[in-house]
């Protein structure tokens, strides 16, 4: 795909080439995200972080990552203090703070919402997650992470078994990086979640006619034998009809390090898009897994920061010129010495 000057809405518009291009570039990020060098590549350039829904990572991140690149940022957080709550439409929004930034991340509850922001944007527009449909930032950093982490076991993401366990409903990160992985070879997709809760149809027709073999379980233990990568998600407790209805599924699906050294192989990645829901009644992810080596949550985190600056750096068109812009880094740094 052409990246400079296009939106990134869905991973629909992605093919190979176009992820292993962003994958690249997110490589050539390292050196920066890491404080070992600066470049001021996007300085004087600004960033609209638009988030209508809470977020920790994935806010942050964009911000940092625009920063990271010399540019600065301006936010928006919260429906309630934006003239959204005023009655104005997505369109008119767009109109006038595309105006004021040179490239714009959004995150909003409705499915398809980033999608009519950008028809009135006259930047790029990157999606930060639209509702329940798409996250697909989130799926590229976890696509990212799955190359990375199987790499260190010596394999590909062709051929590999992934199990997604939890809200497959709503969760709108398991939405797109299934996507993703049906544009990979033979895949296996176990997905564990209760039958509420399951997968929507769409995106199994997608898994379907691209070829790949899909289980469809509700139990936990006794599916997780061949997974190569677990993928975990938070029950999305924020898009059911009332708290009483979350509620139900609460803690249903828990890993701790017992449940994985008895059910997993001893060396499946166990990810998370965070943030993981800690309080005792849920408890998905326990905490007694944080030193365990297959714990790959914090460098999910962690890779985020380089596919958010490559997507900057892409859909501006400042890619080649990093090194251009480059200057020392004169303060302290405990990251570069990593
Ligand atoms: C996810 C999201 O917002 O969809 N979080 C994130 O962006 N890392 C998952 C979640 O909130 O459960």
């Amino acid at each position: 795909m052409q990246f400079e000057g296009s939106h990134i809405l869905s991973v629909n518009q992605l093919d190979l080439d176009s992820i292993n291009t962003i994958f690249n570039v997110a490589n050539k990020m390292t050196p920066y995200a890491l404080r070992e060098k600066r470049t001021k590549v996007l300085e004087g350039a600004i960033l609209g972080n638009l988030f209508f829904e809470p977020s920790t990572r994935t806010r942050v991140s964009f911000g940092c990552a625009f920063n990271l690149l010399g540019g600065h940022v301006r936010e928006t957080t919260g429906m309630a203090s934006s003239s959204l709550s005023k009655g104005e439409s997505l369109y008119d929004t767009a109109r006038v703070l595309s105006t004021y930034s040179d490239v714009i991340a959004m995150r909003h509850p409705d499915a398809f919402s980033v999608k009519e922001f950008a028809e009135g944007s006259r930047v790029p527009v990157i999606n930060g997650g639209d509702g329940p449909n798409e996250h697909p930032t989130q799926a590229l950093l976890d696509l990212f992470t799955i190359k990375k982490e199987l790499s260190h076991a010596g394999m590909g993401i062709d051929g590999m078994h992934i199990a997604m366990v939890g809200d497959l409903k709503y969760g709108r990160t398991v939405h797109s990086l299934s996507r993703l992985l049906c544009m990979h070879k033979d895949i296996k997709f176990t997905l564990i979640s209760p039958s509420e809760l399951a997968m929507p149809d769409y995106v199994i027709a997608d898994i379907e006619n691209a070829g790949h073999k899909i289980t469809i379980t509700e139990q936990l233990e006794g599916n997780l034998h061949q997974a190569d990568i677990l993928y975990l998600t938070r029950i999305q407790e924020e898009r059911f009809p009332s708290q009483e209805e979350a509620n139900k599924y609460r803690g249903k699906f828990r890993l701790n390090h017992n449940i994985y050294t008895q059910h997993c192989k001893s060396n499946t990645v166990i990810m998370h898009p965070l943030p993981r829901d800690s309080r005792a009644q849920a408890n998905e992810l326990d905490n007694d897994l944080n030193s365990h080596p297959s714990l790959a949550i914090f460098r999910q985190a962690d890779n985020g920061l380089l596919i958010r600056m490559a997507l900057f750096a892409l859909t501006l068109g400042v890619e080649n010129q990093l090194e251009k812009y480059e200057c020392p880094v004169n303060w302290y740094s405990r990251k570069a010495d990593r």
